[in-house]
């Protein structure tokens, strides 16, 4: 290995950054040889701050249109620049900023965004498996990121995002924007005065039925690394850091489909179900031992991941986590907080990230006594929730927190945290057997650690 090109904070081996590429632009040699990583600029309060989206797919392009709607109303902020591999999203990107906003730049190779003096902050919505290629990278010049859920691939990778974070100083917001709505900082406020007592379980769902298999998304076949114009696909760097293959269209529009770049329902729907619940809880924790199960039951189509799935999660505080999901049956559980004391019903439909306008509390009648009933009453009880755009919220708060340079609503912390329950879980489905972390290494592993 080359030591001279590996980044002293994030232990990112630069000559990562050039797999795949063609031609190396100016910026990616100046990155190149930057020895300590770029401090970026200080933000005033009404400084305008300029935003980069990579990968413009279905997410990224959302995401940036908010960022772009936003920063026309409230926090000064303007998309500058679009990336993808597939040339017509970056096309489509292009033609929408010229048509609503102003014209922005596009290019296929993420590094010419990175390395741009003008660029404070970077959108990264590409498929799980580059997340923290692309986000170290980016933190190493000094950019803010705005880090799409699920927040990377693996544990290790979430390792390093925390460590990059602590090391810069960048404000990393993880973007699972259902902890931004109000009712889990309600219920971390009862939990807090002692509305459930000791926790015991967590519990939460998330099913829905598909017919033409879940994830199945539209393949363009005009799309492929051997077209030209619009319909050119970079398709070695869009494999990037996984596997060597041919080109599959299956696995480019399909990508939750496959291990290499998702965990399905894990990394795709769980992760709104426990990044929340770390939210809640008194303090966010990593998951003692995980155990998983479900399988392929109707979608037997290509897809290696399954299409039902579940988990329970033990944590060392005396607490455990049930989460159930299936694509080809759209029957939830209810998700509550359970306590000795009592429990927080969050989501009665069971869709966590869907707006509600209450959540409610369930005191144990037999257990509670005078006192707590004087504080919260014997009886069921809603507490309102204020309707609000969570995404918008969560926008604004990391736009807020570049300017303030104080930890956003989903910061890395928390975030690994919730990365850790889900990760492990792919893990203990795939190699079916029970997981333990050892909390001092950050790994996995088939038996229990102490210290
Ligand atoms: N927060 C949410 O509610 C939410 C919702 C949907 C998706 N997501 C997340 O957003 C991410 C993207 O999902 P999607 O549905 O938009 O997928 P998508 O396949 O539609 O878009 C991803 C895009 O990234 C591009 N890409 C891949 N590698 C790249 C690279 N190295 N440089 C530049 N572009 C690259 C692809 O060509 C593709 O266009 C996923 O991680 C997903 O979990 C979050």
């Amino acid at each position: 290995m080359n030591h001279r090109l590996m980044s002293k904070t994030t232990g990112f081996n630069r000559r990562d950054f050039f797999m795949g590429a063609s031609a190396l632009g100016a910026a990616g040699r100046a990155l190149a040889k930057a020895a300590k990583p770029a401090s970026g600029r200080i933000i005033g309060a009404n400084d305008r701050i300029n935003v980069g989206v990579i990968g413009t797919g279905g997410r990224g392009t959302y995401v940036g249109h908010v960022f772009a709607k936003v920063g026309k109303d409230d926090s000064p902020c303007q998309v500058v620049a679009v990336c993808d591999v597939y040339q017509k999203r970056v096309t489509l990107n292009r033609q929408y900023y010229a048509k609503n906003y102003s014209a922005v730049d596009g290019t296929l190779d993420y590094r010419e965004i990175i390395g741009r003096k003008d660029v404070d902050a970077v959108i990264v919505a590409t498929p799980d498996h580059w997340h923290a290629k692309i986000a170290l990278a980016a933190m190493d010049a000094g950019k803010d990121v705005y880090l799409e859920k699920p927040m990377v691939h693996t544990i290790d990778e979430a390792r390093r995002i925390v460590d990059a974070v602590k090391a810069t100083g960048r404000v990393v917001q993880v973007g699972s924007q259902t902890t931004s709505a109000q009712q889990w900082w309600k219920a971390k406020k009862a939990i807090a005065d002692g509305a459930i007592g000791d926790m015991i379980m967590s519990q939460g769902s998330y099913h829905r039925n598909s017919t033409g298999g879940e994830w199945n998304w539209e393949i363009d076949p005009a799309a492929g690394p051997d077209k030209q114009g619009d319909d050119h696909v970079d398709w070695a760097t869009w494999l990037g850091p996984a596997t060597k293959r041919a080109w599959d269209a299956d696995r480019f529009f399909r990508f939750r489909k496959y291990w290499d770049y998702s965990g399905g329902i894990a990394t795709d729907l769980f992760f709104h179900v426990a990044a929340p619940l770390n939210i809640c809880w008194p303090q966010p924790q990593f998951p003692h031992k995980v155990m998983a199960g479900g399988g392929i039951y109707v979608f037997k189509d290509a897809r290696e991941v399954p299409d039902t799935f579940h988990l329970v999660a033990e944590y060392s505080k005396g607490h455990t986590v049930v989460l159930t999901s299936s694509m080809a049956n759209s029957q939830h559980i209810p998700g509550l907080i359970r306590g000795h004391l009592g429990a927080i019903i969050m989501v009665d439909h069971g869709m966590f990230e869907a707006p509600t306008d209450h959540i409610t509390l369930k005191p144990e009648k037999k257990v509670v006594d005078e006192a707590y009933a004087a504080k919260f009453g014997k009886d069921e009880t809603q507490i309102p929730i204020d309707q609000e755009d969570s995404m918008d919220k969560h926008v604004k708060n990391f736009l807020g927190c570049m300017r303030t340079r104080e930890k956003p609503t989903l910061d890395v912390e928390t975030a690994a945290r919730a990365q850790v329950l889900i990760s492990m879980a792919v893990d203990s489905y795939r190699q079916g057997r029970v997981l333990y972390f050892d909390e001092k290494n950050w790994k996995a592993v088939p038996k229990p650690t102490r210290g």
